[in-house]
């Protein structure tokens, strides 16, 4: 998909040229309950107060999630137009722009429409750029087609493409430059989102850690970034003895994927991602039940989305220093896998009992949240589909987050309402560290039944001392069950807006 800008001089030439225009379609938005106003008027005006009536005979109403297209609008020079219900001005906020924008697109998506123009109505305190970055974004997420990305997943000839191949939008000459930055800011995010939800949705057999690797190196040499992938043999010397606990069990090698972005001054301490990798967890031999076990091959997802949002920031070119470290492997069962009650020693010298192999995730982590103290960093984030228990506790609307910094925990909220991809912050109270007390090591890998998200996080907290750090506990938000099952690239969005604050 195409997306551009057109200039217009001032608003009323503007919409004169808006609506005279020849295009395949044209979408406007139409507020509930008042008469149409801007580019909507214009429209009315032109149409010989076709708007109107549709209005006065309740046909269209504005109304939140309503649309309507009509084929040759009388005195308007686009071939279909698209009217959708923005619902009532005073509510018009960012979840009902966007909304407007996923309905004005599907109705495209129903026509033959190669290209379309679109009238931007700006949702409360938003400028025209959120405004573009935002539709890109939308648009794109909408229209991200799995199967078609991937040939050979399902042999029969997919239905033809959708006709819709560019999308205007009209603005003022005076944000047009600001307007296209955040075009393309919106594909650079939309690559990054597209990016991680192939891998995650591409299954435990062709994602494997060495594809996962693959991949990670492919997408740093296209843009510039560096890559180092530590093999069993270097996870060895570096002593991560929770890693390669959780490999135990598996014949696939485990991979230890190091990325370096420099877009600052080398003095400038980086910010260090961490995802978590698992291609696949079937809770080795603290096993999981059969029912749904397909989607642990989404446990990689935190992987995915710190790689996606590595591809974003290096295409925008942003001015900080990137490190994003993925330890990847699968958790499998086997005559050699890690059993209940094992005690390992961690990268930190600390020891663990792992009370359950299948709280997997913590220990992979733990271990590369030791090495992130190398890169002496400005700021460390983890992002895991750590815990059942946060789904439990979140559903699917928001990521939970934990942090030691307030400042940083701060930060990542904001930057997810500014990018519709919120987390919500959850407590570290160091009561919580009560439950993972073991009789045979420093610690135990789980704390029970109460506040399982907690506690997890709880366990990493302990190897994330000597810096700032996050985590973002994504099991509710990396994927969807169900009919639409598969991979959002949550939160890529997120992340690309935190780190897009940190340079300016
Ligand atoms: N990958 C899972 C977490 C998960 C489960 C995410 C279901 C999304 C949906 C993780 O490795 C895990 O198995 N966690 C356990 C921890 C427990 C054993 C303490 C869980 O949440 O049940
Ligand atoms: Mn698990
Ligand atoms: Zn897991």
């Amino acid at each position: 998909m195409e997306f551009s800008i057109k200039a217009v001089e001032a608003v009323r030439a503007g919409q004169t040229e808006l609506i005279r225009g020849k295009t395949d379609a044209l979408v406007l938005g139409l507020f509930e309950g008042v008469s149409p106003s801007g580019a909507a008027k214009a429209a009315d005006q032109a149409s010989g107060g076709l708007i109107g009536r549709l209005i006065k005979a309740s046909d269209f109403t504005g109304k939140r999630g309503s649309q309507l297209l009509l084929s040759e609008p009388p005195g308007i020079g686009a071939a279909r137009l698209v009217l959708v219900g923005l619902g009532k001005e005073e509510d018009f906020k960012e979840k009902a722009f966007v909304e407007a924008v996923r309905i004005g697109a599907r109705v495209l998506a129903g026509t033959k429409a190669r290209q379309a123009v679109w009238n931007l109505d700006l949702p409360h305190g938003r400028g025209v750029d959120w405004a573009a970055q935002t539709v890109v974004q939308t648009v794109r997420d909408l229209t991200y087609d799995f199967i078609a990305r991937n040939p050979g997943l399902k042999t029969k000839t997919p239905p033809s493409a959708p006709a819709l191949r560019k999308l205007t939008f009209a603005v003022n000459a005076k944000s047009a430059a600001a307007a296209r930055a955040a075009i393309a800011r919106g594909a650079a995010v939309a690559d990054g989102v597209d990016f991680a939800r192939d891998l995650g949705n591409l299954p435990a057999n062709i994602c494997t850690p060495t594809y996962l690797a693959e991949q990670a190196r492919a997408m740093a040499r296209r843009l510039g970034v560096k890559a180092e992938v530590l093999g069993r043999k270097q996870i060895e010397v570096l002593k991560m003895g929770a890693f390669l606990s959780v490999t135990a069990g598996t014949v696939q090698p485990p991979q230890f994927i190091v990325l370096r972005y420099q877009g600052a001054a080398a003095t400038q301490a980086p910010v260090v991602l961490v995802g978590k990798g698992i291609t696949f967890d079937t809770g080795g031999i603290s096993l999981k039940p059969g029912k749904g076990m397909d989607e642990m091959k989404f446990d990689m997802c935190g992987a995915a989305s710190v790689l996606g949002t590595m591809a974003a920031v290096a295409t925008m070119k942003l001015k900080i220093n990137l490190v994003v470290l993925v330890p990847t492997c699968e958790n499998m069962p086997s005559g050699v896998a890690t059993k209940p009650g094992d005690v390992v020693v961690t990268m930190s010298g600390q020891t663990v009992e792992i009370l359950n192999t299948d709280a997997e995730g913590r220990l992979i982590l733990c271990d590369a949240l030791t090495y992130a103290e190398r890169f002496k960093p400005a700021a460390v984030i983890d992002v895991a589909t750590l815990t059942g228990s946060c789904v439990i506790a979140l559903g699917h609307v928001n990521s939970g987050l934990y942090a030691n910094q307030e400042e940083l925990a701060d930060d990542l909220l904001a930057a997810g309402r500014d990018a519709l991809d919120t987390a919500w912050r959850m407590p570290l109270d160091e009561e919580y560290q009560e439950q993972l007390k073991s009789n045979f090591a420093d610690m135990a890998n789980i704390g029970g039944r109460p506040a399982g998200s907690v506690t997890a996080a709880c366990y990493l907290s302990r190897f994330a001392g000597k810096y700032n750090w996050a985590h973002l506990d994504i099991a509710g938000t990396a994927w969807k069950s169900g009919a639409a099952k598969g991979a959002t690239g949550r939160p890529v969005p997120l992340l690309t807006r935190y780190l897009s604050m940190l340079a300016k």
